[in-house]
């Protein structure tokens, strides 16, 4: 299969690019799109048969349910069975927006997309050819993140083609995405709202409009969840892993820097290739040693700035068969929290503390 990669020139307006891209949605086929957190892959939602194609393109398995991308409002009571107020407020308040909420389904969503489950993960982007995308094609839009499973999620286009091409028809080129991780979930289909995947919208600002939020034990913590099973069941796998082995290091700055220096200098000695995480404020610290590649991904003031880069970041370590990766840590509230919930499962968990 020839992969299309289009350049959406004017995000926003309805170009023939996107209206091209609504018509394969229609008839049943794959595109990927940009969205405000990260690419996704979509097909029509309400179409078994297209949702089995994501199925396939990524190599996913068949039991991990998809996330139904809506561009309205009016959206939501055409797939969602009961809808409680406290998600009417949070949907008012963070719509469009980087936030999936679980509600019951109604018996249009075939079980394709939910994987059997009986509640369908419903979003709104913000991203303006996603909603563009999602307007034109009529329909409600499954869409997980446009990488190959087992890969980080691709935060520009050209992630996409390294994993999507020759398996889907067309991908809209965005430019970057904001965010860079992907969308917090919560769930809303019974009692108390519990965050199943951290994200962008924290804990704290969405108790704040629908009163007491828990967090699912399976996604917090520093040490890998034992005898708990995690609520979304694509938590539960094994997320992406890069090549290399990843070791992640936390504590004071100066300490943070010598241990890593230590490792690297031992591993590059062994012969190893070790690449270093750092950030701009550290950056000039690791100077001089061994490593092959040295990559800040932000600043510290700026924890968006780490989350945009991230994946890519990932992405180039795998890129020059880093066999060790060494990385500086970002515990603290809400954006840094879900920076390290990515953080810890690509590292298997493995953080010293310094
Ligand atoms: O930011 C995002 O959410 C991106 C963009 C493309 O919108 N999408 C994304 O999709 O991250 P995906 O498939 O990579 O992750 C969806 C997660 C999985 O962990 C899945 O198990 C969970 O959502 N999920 C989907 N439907 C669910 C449901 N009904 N109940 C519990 N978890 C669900
Ligand atoms: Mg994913």
């Amino acid at each position: 299969m020839n992969t299309k990669l289009v350049k959406i020139q004017a995000a926003g307006d309805l170009s023939s690019q996107v209206k091209e891209a609504a018509a394969l949605i229609r008839e049943g086929r794959l595109v990927a799109f940009p969205t405000e957190t990260v690419y996704g892959l979509g097909a029509d939602a309400l179409n078994e048969e297209a949702a089995a194609k994501i199925y396939a393109a990524k190599g996913r398995p068949s039991d991990n349910p998809l996330i139904a991308h809506i561009w309205d409002l009016s959206q939501v009571n055409l797939i969602a069975g009961e809808v409680p107020d406290a998600a009417v407020k949070i949907m008012e308040r963070f719509w469009p927006g980087p936030l999936t909420i679980i509600l019951k389904k109604k018996s249009i969503v075939p079980d394709g997309t939910t994987g059997g489950l009986d509640t369908v993960a419903i979003r709104m982007p913000s991203h303006p050819v996603a909603a563009a995308l999602i307007r034109e094609s009529g329909t409600v839009i499954a869409a997980p993140s446009a990488n190959i499973s087992g890969r980080p999620s691709p935060t520009i286009a050209r992630h996409v083609y390294e994993d999507m091409k020759g398996r889907i028809p067309m991908i809209l080129d965005g430019g970057p995405v904001g965010i860079g991780i992907e969308s917090t979930i919560i769930d809303m289909s019974a009692g108390t709202p519990v965050i199943l995947r951290p994200g962008y919208i924290s804990l704290k600002e969405l108790s704040e409009v629908a009163g007491t939020v828990l967090s699912d034990p399976a996604i917090s913590g520093r040490k890998k969840p034992e005898n708990v099973v995690a609520k979304a069941p694509g938590m539960k796998y094994r997320h992406y892993a890069p090549q290399g082995k990843m070791i992640l290091v936390e504590g004071e700055k100066d300490r943070v820097i010598r241990k890593i220096r230590d490792l690297v200098s031992r591993k590059a000695a062994e012969g190893y290739r070790a690449a270093v995480l750092a950030t701009d404020e550290t950056i000039e610290a690791y100077h001089g040693c061994r490593a092959d590649l040295i990559k800040s991904m932000g600043s510290r003031s700026d924890p968006n700035s780490i989350a945009a880069s991230l994946y890519g970041v990932l992405r180039d370590c795998d890129a020059m068969k880093a066999d060790y990766i060494f990385s500086e840590s970002f515990f603290g509230e809400g954006l840094g929290d879900a920076i390290m919930n990515r953080m810890l499962k690509a590292a298997a968990y493995h953080l010293i503390s310094v």
